[in-house]
Parts: structure tokens; C-alpha cells; sequence
């Protein structure tokens, strides 16, 4: 399902001495089985901007059109009452610590919530989330539990499933690593990733991390202060030291280590995403000289 938000400008308490503009012209496309990653400093715009995508908010000037349903600012009465549920089935948004959303009895319940609201039966609901707890590898005895009593990692796991039983073909996930531990990180981001190829979904991710948006994505959109600083390769905007300086971000550890071994090892391929890769890199080149 294609996406594209064109001139997009959002203020916050509009015509309140509180108005604060966090969006400004913002134009991204974004094709149909795409994986794209949303990267920017705190406050740049990002969540904002993901919560458009589902008509949570409406933009105060511009347009976003989702395949064929077209979400602009409220300007008659009639707009008020036009129903975006449709919208909201198609892209499934989780947000940051969503697991602070659940609050049903137990994590079916819970799960059921969305394809319920969206008017399935009750059946069809129960069949729905127990596929999607499947898909997020949510083990069968946990599912008749109080979501309060499970960990962080399985709390998000919930709440991903809560959207996904919705069946969407749009997953956007709004800082999905937060506050989880390294080993968290990489188990949440290879099931998006498994999910994307599973479900066959375009995926949006939201990002603070470096390393994940190299390693994750094919393509970034850095935001600054409400606007679009960079639309493109992850490796083009790494690259470019003084481009990520001025956007107030990092170069990815990944690439560190490599500049830091190049003295040592000469130049090291600039593709390499991982630190797995980058070991394996070293290690083939060492066999090669005959050193291991
Ligand atoms: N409900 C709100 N009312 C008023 N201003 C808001 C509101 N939510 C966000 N803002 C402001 O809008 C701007 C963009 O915020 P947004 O939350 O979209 O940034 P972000 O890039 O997601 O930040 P973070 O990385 O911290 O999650 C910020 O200046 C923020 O203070
Ligand atoms: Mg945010």
C-alpha cells in the first residue's frame, strides 16, 4: 500500500498562545513493501509525523494519502464525522512503550480488542489474536494471563500482536528498542523483520539507534525540527561525517570499528551493515594473509 504525505505542515494548539508548528512541508513517499526508518533528534517531528499516517492526527495544512484514502485538514462539519476506521485497520501503529496501551483482564482479551472494534465476531476476533500471539512467539501458556504480569519484552510482544491481529498492511512502530536491553533490541528488530517478510508489510520504523537504522533499514529519513533533512541511503548519510554532525547524530559503532581497524587491515568494503559482518570481513582477510 503506497504512502505519501505531500506538504505536510502540523501545529500543535492551533490558535493558542501554546501553538508550536512540529511539522513543516513535509514530503515523503513511500512505495508499497518498503522498509523505511524515521531517525532525528528528540522532538524533531518523527512521532508526529508517524501518528498521520493512521489519521490519528490530521495535518493542518497539506495531505496524506494512504493507497486510496486521503486524510487533510478538517474543514467542514461533515469531515468531522468521516470515519477513518478503515484507515486505522490498514496501518497499524505501535507506540513508544506500548506496552503502557494494554488493559484488558488477560493477553487474549487484550489481543482481541482491535479485529473486535474494527467488527469482527467473537470467534473471529479469538482466531485473530491467537494467530498474531503465534506470530510474535508469545508461548500458549501466557495467553490466558494478566498482561500486567509479564516482563517488558513480552508486555511489547502483547501489545505488537494487539495491532497485528487487525491484519494491516502497514506496520509502523514508533521506537520499538526503547528501553529494551541489547539482547531485546535484536530479538524485537528481527521479528519486525521476519514479520515484514511474513505478512508481506510495509514497515516503518521509528529510531534513536545508529547501528539499527544501518543494519535494518534500506532507507532513512532524518527529521530536524519538523522538516526533512535527508531522504535516502543509511550508508549515504553515515558516510558523510560532517552531514551527521550538523544533524545532531552519530556515525553507527559499526562503522567506527571499521575506520578504527582500517590502519591495520586497509580499506574495509563500505557495505558492511553489522559487527558480524565486519568480524567475518576481518577474519576472511587474515585467512587470506595467512594469519589464522
Ligand atoms: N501534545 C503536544 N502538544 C504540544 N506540543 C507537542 C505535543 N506533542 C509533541 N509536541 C511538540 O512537537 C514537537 C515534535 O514532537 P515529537 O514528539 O513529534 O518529536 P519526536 O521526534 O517524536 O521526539 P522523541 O524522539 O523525543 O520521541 C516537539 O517540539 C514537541 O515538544
Ligand atoms: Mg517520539
Amino acid at each position: 500500500m503506497p504512502i505519501s504525505i505531500e506538504e505536510v505542515t502540523y501545529l500543535y494548539q492551533l490558535n493558542t498562545p501554546f501553538e508550536r508548528t512540529a511539522l513543516r512541508d513535509v514530503n515523503v513517499s513511500i512505495p508499497s513493501g518498503a522498509l523505511v526508518a524515521f531517525l532525528g533528534h528528540t522532538g524533531s517531528g518523527k512521532s508526529t509525523l508517524v501518528q498521520h499516517l493512521n489519521g490519528l492526527l490530521r495535518p493542518t495544512k497539506g495531505r496524506v494519502v494512504v493507497d486510496d484514502i486521503e486524510v487533510r485538514a478538517i474543514t467542514k462539519r461533515r469531515d468531522k464525522k468521516e470515519s477513518l476506521l478503515p484507515l486505522r485497520r490498514r496501518v497499524g501503529l505501535v507506540f513508544q512503550y506500548p506496552e503502557h496501551q494494554l488493559f484488558e483482564e488477560t493477553v487474549e482479551r487484550d489481543v482481541m480488542f482491535g479485529p473486535r472494534n474494527f467488527g469482527a465476531t467473537e470467534a473471529e476476533a479469538k482466531e485473530r489474536a491467537h494467530a498474531a500471539l503465534r506470530l510474535v512467539g508469545l508461548d500458549e501458556s501466557l495467553w490466558t494471563r494478566s498482561p500486567f504480569d509479564l516482563s517488558g519484552g513480552q508486555m511489547r510482544r502483547v501489545a505488537i500482536a494487539g495491532v497485528l491481529a487487525s491484519r494491516p498492511d502497514v506496520l509502523v512502530v514508533d521506537e520499538p528498542t526503547a528501553g529494551l536491553d541489547p539482547l531485546g533490541r535484536r530479538d524485537m528488530l528481527s521479528l519486525f523483520k521476519r514479520l515484514k517478510h511474513e505478512l508481506d508489510l510495509t514497515l516503518i520504523l521509528v529510531s534513536h539507534d545508529m547501528d539499527d537504522v544501518l543494519t535494518y533499514a534500506e532507507r532513512v529519513v532524518v527529521m530536524e525540527r519538523g522538516a526533512v533533512a535527508f531522504d535516502g541511503d543509511p550508508f549515504d548519510l553515515f558516510r558523510d561525517e560532517a552531514l551527521v554532525t550538523s544533524l545532531q547524530l552519530d556515525v553507527p559503532n559499526v562503522l567506527r570499528m571499521a575506520q578504527a581497524f582500517e590502519p591495520t587491515f586497509g580499506t574495509i568494503p563500505p557495505a558492511l551493515r553489522t559487527e558480524a559482518e565486519l568480524a567475518d570481513w576481518i577474519a576472511l582477510h587474515l585467512r587470506k594473509e595467512g594469519s589464522l
